[in-house]
């Protein structure tokens, strides 16, 4: 198959183009599955990437889009471009992906499925304040739609009104987003994969190990923990494979499957989740296409269901084409 490989670049200048690891990856492992391979990268020159599409003419656009320009919603109007394209292309579309990077929006859905989820407030500038119900604090203070750990930090955990309304004030300047006060959880974390459409599975959960975390911070996936490798928060966080009774596991990935459902994801997504002392599960966010690299958490617990890093390439192009397949 000819199948393009889709990915945001940091600037337009083709020169300077550095594409992230898991492009490089994606693109090796299909052409080594005998497909016919190129990569587009655009920066936000939406011409470019129409005529990029048109001269490619793929049977099927791997899509690693994240953001487009300076927007990091813009992978959502780009799937839209590519359905009027009439591309078929991996993964969710326009609307799964406003459903889930909408954090608000999500716990709605949620809640219609009877699944648990962090008591929340949204702070939005244009539409009224939305609350589920007298909050407990602490709270946890983040942007309503951005991910990547982007705005969440120490300051985030707040513990009176004073700190609450400092953060979503800080919030809504820096990110430009809405902000999204929940519940604080206490507990253990978990990822958990999930592959498929209509017979959606449950990988194998992964665990993050706060072990080494410094004392005295909460222990959160901030974006130190994430992104600075200098950093105490990102040395003292480990992903492990969950050690896990059966009947715990089985819980955690029904819950996972549940929630990747409610959200209508595509393909594949990770369910973040975690687990209180008295045993409860709560969803704190669903990634609809979330990262694919090799040693991404949702690479490790496939293969930890025995499907390695080119037999889940395999199947999220074989998932996307049985999808429109399907569809006359
Ligand atoms: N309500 C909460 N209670 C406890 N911890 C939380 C809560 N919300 C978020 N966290 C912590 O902050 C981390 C990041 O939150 P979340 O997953 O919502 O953000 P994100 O930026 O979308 O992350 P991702 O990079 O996974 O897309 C979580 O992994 C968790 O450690
Ligand atoms: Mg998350």
């Amino acid at each position: 198959m000819k199948i393009t490989v889709l990915t945001y670049l940091d600037s337009e200048d083709e020169a300077s183009k550095e594409y992230d690891q898991v492009v490089l990856q994606v693109a090796r492992t299909l052409r080594r599955l005998g497909h016919r391979v190129s990569v587009l990268g655009v920066h936000g020159d939406v011409k470019r990437l129409i005529t990029g599409l048109a001269r490619r003419r793929p049977d099927l656009v791997f899509n690693l889009m994240e953001m487009f320009g300076d927007d990091v919603f813009g992978d959502i109007p780009v799937t839209g471009l590519l359905d009027l394209l009439g591309l078929r292309y991996t993964g969710s579309g326009p609307g799964e992906l406003y459903l889930s990077q909408d954090k608000g929006l999500t716990k709605k859905l949620l809640a219609f499925e009877e699944i648990l989820y962090p008591r929340f407030a949204v702070f939005s500038r244009e539409a009224a304040f939305e609350t589920g119900g007298n909050l407990r604090m602490p709270l946890f203070v983040k942007p309503l739609r951005s991910d990547a750990s982007l705005g969440i930090g120490g300051k985030s955990l707040v513990h009176d009104t004073v700190a609450l309304m400092e953060r979503v004030t800080a919030i809504r300047k820096e990110l430009n987003d809405n902000a999204l006060a929940e519940e604080y959880i206490e507990g253990r974390e978990f990822y958990v994969g999930v592959l498929g459409n209509n017979q959606a599975k449950a990988l194998p959960p992964v665990e993050i190990d706060f072990t080494g975390f410094p004392d005295g911070v909460p222990k959160v996936m901030d974006s130190k923990a994430k992104w600075d490798e200098r950093s105490k928060e990102y040395k003292g966080t480990r992903s492990v494979l969950a050690q896990l009774p059966d009947e715990l596991r089985a819980r955690l990935q029904k819950v996972a499957v549940d929630a990747y459902r409610a959200l209508r994801v595509r393909d594949y997504g990770r369910v973040d989740l975690r687990l209180t002392d008295t045993g409860d599960i709560y969803v704190l966010e669903v990634n609809a296409s979330c990262y694919l690299e090799k040693s991404s958490e949702f690479a490790m617990s496939a293969a930890a269901a025995g499907i390695d890093y080119p037999r889940l390439i395999e199947q999220v192009v074989n998932l996307a084409l049985e999808r429109y397949g399907k569809r006359k």
